[in-house]
């Protein structure tokens, strides 16, 4: 019975991150001949850095499709936790306790970063070239009954190093024609608007409006005009730019930091439009982009605060945690261009618990700024593991107590649907699938506090 009832949710959550990956990867666009092509190219980008590494053979992930699979994902709580100690974010390296504000600050801040830039994400190169922004149009509408001005944005990043390579950064920014002054901003990292469905009818008013409503303003930003989501892409975009084509080391960066990298060119925007206010600034994103906002949040302290939807393995799960998708599923080579290169080693000859950190010294890298961790139901949700994710934000807890703010109260596992939010660090599970949809109304209650 209970194996029935998320099989089958967990295998629609498959098909749909499919869908997702297709689109925002392209795949539509390409001929299965070029589709092959890039398949061959990102196989051996991925053989490269393991040889790089010395790693002769990598796990394998597991299979979130058929739960007759060998290696089908874990979904039983009781053989969930093989490591359930994780790492203390208040102790240094050389085993002092954090005590104080300025030992967060000063000692402990810094080694979880530099542990995130070497194993984890990568490094973001040293000489970043400038970025010129272009607004390429600006328009009025009205959305539902607020008038907008939408501007379409372009980050054209210098790349005289290396004319080979263009990247130009896309965005959309939208206010409301009668703020009263600079508004607050909710970034989102979206497809593209190619891939934006037509509202269902009777859905209710969608994320947009929603935010609308609270007088603020949206933006979207395409990662693909900063990284594309595929290893045969690593050396285009931002990270081929810097690397004038070439592989990359095993501590360069991946996706996730490129993708980050890119909102904050974003934010360096909008502190110069005075529509924004660009101390109010929020990001959010969803799945494989719910990763790229934690990364954008935890490394940008500009960012005011987060929504982090369904982020799962590499975003707000704790690695250690044997529940849906694994260490050895993002270290494969579909995903592995999100992470740094060194990332692999944790899939090869070590192991989950040699990991130098977890999610939980993610999520505290955001404080003491709010966040809003959001996953869905196990019925069709299950791969993200909402409980890893819960667990991650409990273990930031003493991190935002250090820093004089509220923890999320709690470190049991709530029932669905139960709002954590009374702290900066939230949490809530919804009952709907792998979307972030039904959380939306409470973000936004969370962000008012902040941003009203
Ligand atoms: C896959 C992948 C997830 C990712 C998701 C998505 O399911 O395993 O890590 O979040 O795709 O982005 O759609």
């Amino acid at each position: 019975m209970i194996k029935r009832y998320v099989v089958v949710p967990v295998s629609m959550l498959m098909l749909l991150s499919f869908v997702a990956s297709v689109s925002a990867q392209g795949f539509g666009r390409l001929d299965p001949a070029a589709r092959e092509e890039r398949r061959r190219l990102t196989r051996a980008d991925h053989q490269g850095m393991m040889k790089l590494l010395d790693i002769t053979a990598l796990r394998p992930g597991r299979n979130g499709m058929n739960p007759d699979a060998d290696n089908y994902a874990n979904y039983d709580e009781a053989k969930a936790n093989p490591y359930p100690d994780l790492p203390d974010p208040l102790m240094t390296k050389s085993r002092q306790k954090v005590t104080t504000e300025e030992m967060w600050w000063k000692l402990r801040r810094p080694e979880i970063v530099e542990v995130y830039d070497r194993e984890i994400y990568g490094r973001v190169p040293r000489d970043m070239p400038r970025v010129t922004w272009e607004v390429t149009s600006a328009a009025q509408k009205t959305d539902g009954d607020v008038a907008v001005t939408t501007k379409q944005l372009v980050g054209h990043v210098d790349n005289s190093a290396h004319p080979a390579i263009t990247v130009d950064i896309q965005v959309t920014l939208t206010t409301p024609v009668e703020a009263k002054g600079p508004v607050p901003v909710i970034m989102e990292f979206g497809f593209g608007g190619r891939f934006r469905r037509p509202p269902r009818p009777g859905a209710g008013p969608s994320w947009r409006q929603q935010v609308l409503a609270r007088g603020w303003g949206h933006a979207s930003i395409v990662p693909n005009s900063i990284q594309a989501d595929n290893g045969a892409g690593l050396n285009k975009g931002i990270i081929g730019l810097m690397n004038k084509g070439q592989s990359r080391k095993p501590d360069d960066w991946g996706a996730l930091r490129a993708w980050a990298w890119g909102a904050s060119r974003a934010l360096d925007y909008f502190e110069t439009d005075p529509a924004v206010d660009a101390t109010k600034v929020a990001v959010e994103g969803h799945s494989r982009y719910g990763k790229a906002t934690l990364v954008a949040m935890a490394y940008d302290q500009r960012f005011a605060n987060a929504y982090v939807s369904s982020s799962g393995a590499g975003g707000a799960s704790i690695w250690r945690r044997d529940w849906g998708e694994i260490v050895e599923n993002v270290a494969g080579s579909g995903e592995y261009h999100w992470m740094a290169g060194n990332f692999l080693k944790y899939a090869g000859p070590l192991g989950w618990d040699d990991l130098p950190t977890d999610a939980h010294e993610l999520v505290a890298l955001c404080a003491p700024r709010p966040v809003f961790i959001s996953g869905g139901s196990v019925n069709g949700d299950a791969w993200v593991d909402a409980k890893g994710m819960f667990l991650a934000a409990a273990g930031a807890g003493p991190v935002y107590t250090l820093l004089g703010k509220k923890d999320m109260g709690t470190t049991e596992f709530p029932a669905i649907e139960t709002s954590l939010m009374d702290g900066e660090v939230a949490f809530r599970q919804h009952s709907g699938g792998h979307t972030p949809g039904p959380n939306w109304p409470h973000f936004l209650d969370f962000t008012a506090r902040y941003f009203q």
